[in-house]
């Protein structure tokens, strides 16, 4: 992405330059080709010009146009990530940032990705609100307790890239800095590999979900007490009140810790509450659990 902000950027640096340049030039000129020549002269009034008018008003305004178009394009671009992406989430916490690989690989101020792909980092805050920014990559974002945010890039060298938190955090708010690590798809598969692993994100949410109790009421069978969580991230639910709602991380997360706040039609609320149950990295975990539940179990073939 950087290079298309780098290009909008210049130009907006080359625009002011122009009219800076002109504007200033101009004045200096007209002060001195209409400078008092005789101590009795008074210059003749002006009134109105229209051409001069729709000039001041049509010019700024197609610059303005193409400012606001190729702005809005570069912006759109920023915050649609591609379809296939690597995930990562990212929790902060004064004062470190803690990386989690769907693998299972957890690091902490350090981010391993593979050059060339792009990689979508799903954000949260432990504490109070932190920021991303890594500037090589012009990407950045507030990092907001109680809420998932994203950012998307995708590396174009292998090297090492700084990572600062841009939102003033307490204390050691100035020490809350790591690195990207951007490696060659090859050494980036043996980093993964490399390590003590504990099982995939969503093999660890599905240990805690039977360790919460969840699989009581929450059954692929649909004999449970709570929605089938088989196939649902992603899809659309239908609320008590009526109101339609796309299962994401952040609506996951709220029937988690508030299950009371919206509750799926024909259901009771009937769940207890899971706020300070579980740890940020734990619902992480039992998120990845639930979207790794595409469909209904399958008979085993013979
Ligand atoms: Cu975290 Cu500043």
């Amino acid at each position: 992405m950087a290079s298309r902000v780098d290009a909008l950027y210049f130009f907006l640096l080359a625009l002011s330059f122009f009219f800076s340049l002109l504007i200033a030039g101009l004045i200096v000129f007209y002060a001195v080709k209409y400078r008092r020549r005789a101590a009795d002269s008074v210059g003749s009034e002006i009134h109105g010009g229209l051409a001069l008018e729709l000039t001041w008003t049509i010019v700024p305004l197609l610059i303005t146009m193409v400012i606001f178009v190729w702005g809005a394009s570069v912006f759109f671009a920023m915050s649609r990530p591609p379809d296939e992406t690597i995930n990562i989430y990212v929790v902060g916490k004064q004062w470190m940032w803690k990386f989690q690989h769907l693998d299972g690989q957890r690091e902490i101020n350090e981010l391993h990705v593979p050059v060339g792909r792009p990689v979508k980092l799903i954000m949260t805050s432990e504490d109070v609100i932190h920021d991303v920014f890594v500037p090589a990559f012009r990407i950045k974002a507030d990092v907001v307790p109680g809420r998932y945010t994203h950012l998307w890039f995708q590396s174009t060298k292998p090297g090492r890239y700084r990572l600062f938190c841009a939102e003033y955090c307490g204390t050691k708010h100035s020490g809350m800095i790591g690195q990207v690590v951007v490696m060659e798809p090859s050494e980036y598969q043996t980093w993964l590999s490399g390590g003590a692993s504990e099982g995939s994100l969503a093999s660890a949410g599905a240990k805690l979900f039977q360790d919460l109790a969840c699989n009581t009421c929450h059954r692929p069978d649909a004999q449970g007490r709570g929605p089938v969580l088989e196939g649902l991230f992603g899809k659309t639910v239908t609320l008590q009140n009526g109101e339609a709602l796309t299962v994401d991380e952040a609506y996951v997360r709220e029937s988690i810790l508030q299950p009371a706040a919206k509750i799926a039609s024909g259901f009771q609320p009937i769940m207890p509450t899971f706020q300070g149950l579980v740890t940020e990295e734990q619902l992480l975990e039992l998120i990845e659990y639930v979207k790794s539940l595409h469909q209904l179990p399958q008979v085993q073939p013979r």
